[in-house]
C-alpha cells in the first residue's frame, strides 16, 4: 500500500466516526423513520415540521446525510431516499452504541494506564447503555428462531428457560412471547438492567418472566438441573470468570439440557481478521471500551474481550466439558451461535 492509500484509508474510518454521530441523531430524531415513511420529495421545513424539530438544524443535518449520499436531492432540491433503498436504512441500527463510546474513552484511558485501576463493570458504565443495548438486537424474535433451528428436541419440552445477562430482557421477552407456557428467568448482576426488564415485563403484562440480580458465578443455590435451556446472548467475552462462570451454567442444566452461546464470530488470530474492519475492526473499538474493561473487572479477571475470538473459545467449551453440536450465525457475524449440550450427561 501507498503512503495516500494508506493516509487515505485512515482519513476515510475517521470521516466515518463524525458522520455517524449525524446517523444516530437521525435515528433518534425520527428523520429517518419520517424519510421512510414519506411517499414524495420533501423540502428540509417540512421534514423539520413533521419531526418538530427546527429547521435550521435539520437543514444542516441534511446537508450531512446529501454528502454522503444516505438522503437523495431530485431536480427541484427536495430530500428523499427511494423506495428501493429505504430497507437499506436498517443498518442504522449498526449505530446503537456509538452515543455511548466517547463518554467512556476518559474512564478507559486510566485502566490502560500501568498504574490505573484495572477495568470496570457494565455497572460502572453509563445507565443509557443498557437501553442502548436492546439496539444491537432489533428483532429478538428472529433471533430466537434462529436459535431454536439448532436444537433437536421438540420446542415444547423447552420448559425452563434462563437467559443469562439478560441486560434490559430484550432477548427474555422474546422467550415470552414464543414460550408462553414456560418459565422464563433472566440473570443480570446490574441493577440497572434488572429494573428495566422488570419495568418493561410489567408495562406488558408477561406473566411468565422472573428477574433476578446476580452474578453468573454464584446462581441460587436450588437451581441445580432446572432448566432444559440456557442462554448466553453476547456475554460470555464478558465475564471475568469464564470458567466458574461456564461451571454454573453446567450445574443449573439439565443434563439432557442446551445451552446457546451466542458471541462475536471474529477470529482470534489477529492476522485473520486483516481487512475485516466492519466485524472485527468495530468489535476491538468497542471491546477496548466496554467488554474488555468489564472482562478484568475483578480480581484474578482473565480479560477476554471480543478478542478472545471465535477459535479459542470453541476449544475453551469444548475443554470445559461441552460439546459443540452446531455453530452458525444468527443476525450476522457479530452474532455466532455455539449451541452446547453436555459431554458428559
Ligand atoms: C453485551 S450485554 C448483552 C445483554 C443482553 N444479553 C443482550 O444481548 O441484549 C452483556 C450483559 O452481561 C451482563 N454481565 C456481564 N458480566 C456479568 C456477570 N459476571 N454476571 C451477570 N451478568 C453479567 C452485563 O451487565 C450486560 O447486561
Amino acid at each position: 500500500m501507498d503512503v495516500e492509500t494508506y493516509s487515505k484509508t485512515i482519513s476515510d474510518f475517521i470521516a466515518g466516526g463524525y458522520i455517524t454521530s449525524a446517523i444516530t441523531l437521525g435515528n433518534d430524531l425520527g428523520l429517518f423513520e419520517e424519510l421512510k415513511r414519506l411517499d414524495k420529495p420533501v423540502t428540509s421545513q417540512q421534514l423539520a415540521d413533521a419531526c418538530k424539530l427546527k429547521e435550521r438544524y435539520v437543514r444542516e443535518w441534511l446537508g450531512c446525510m446529501v454528502s454522503t449520499r444516505i438522503v437523495l436531492l431530485d431536480e427541484s432540491d427536495n430530500y428523499f431516499i427511494p423506495d428501493a433503498l429505504k430497507p437499506g436504512l436498517n443498518a442504522t441500527d449498526f449505530a446503537f452504541i456509538y452515543p455511548v463510546m466517547g463518554t467512556l474513552t476518559e474512564n478507559v484511558k486510566k485502566c490502560w494506564r500501568a498504574d490505573g485501576p484495572d477495568g470496570f463493570g457494565y455497572e460502572d458504565m453509563p445507565r443509557c447503555l443498557v437501553d442502548l443495548t436492546e439496539g444491537k438486537t432489533p428483532d429478538p424474535d428472529k433471533v430466537i428462531g434462529q436459535l431454536l433451528m439448532s436444537i433437536t428436541r421438540p420446542k415444547e419440552s423447552l420448559i425452563t428457560i434462563l437467559d443469562l445477562g439478560c441486560g434490559g430482557g430484550n432477548i427474555t421477552r422474546a422467550l415470552s412471547r414464543h414460550f408462553p407456557d414456560a418459565q422464563i428467568y433472566g440473570v443480570d448482576y446490574n441493577d440497572t438492567a434488572i429494573d428495566r426488564a422488570v419495568t418493561v415485563a410489567k408495562q406488558q403484562g408477561i406473566r411468565n418472566e422472573t428477574f433476578i440480580q446476580a452474578n453468573v458465578t454464584s446462581l441460587p443455590r436450588d437451581w441445580t438441573h432446572k432448566f432444559d435451556w440456557v442462554i448466553l446472548y453476547d456475554v460470555l467475552h464478558d465475564l471475568p470468570d469464564p470458567v466458574n462462570s461456564m461451571k454454573e451454567v453446567y450445574r443449573v442444566l439439565k443434563d439432557d439440557g442446551v445451552a446457546s452461546i451466542v458471541d462475536p464470530g471474529i477470529h482470534s488470530n489477529h492476522k485473520d481478521n486483516i481487512g475485516d474492519s466492519n466485524v472485527a475492526g468495530v468489535g476491538y473499538a468497542i471491546s477496548s471500551l466496554i467488554c474488555l474493561p468489564c472482562s478484568l473487572s475483578t480480581k484474578g479477571a482473565v480479560g477476554n474481550g471480543i478478542g478472545w475470538g471465535k477459535e479459542d473459545k470453541e476449544a475453551f467449551l469444548s475443554n470445559s466439558g461441552w460439546i459443540v453440536i452446531d455453530k452458525r450465525d444468527v443476525e450476522s457475524a457479530f452474532a455466532l451461535n455455539f449451541t452446547c449440550v453436555k459431554a458428559n450427561a
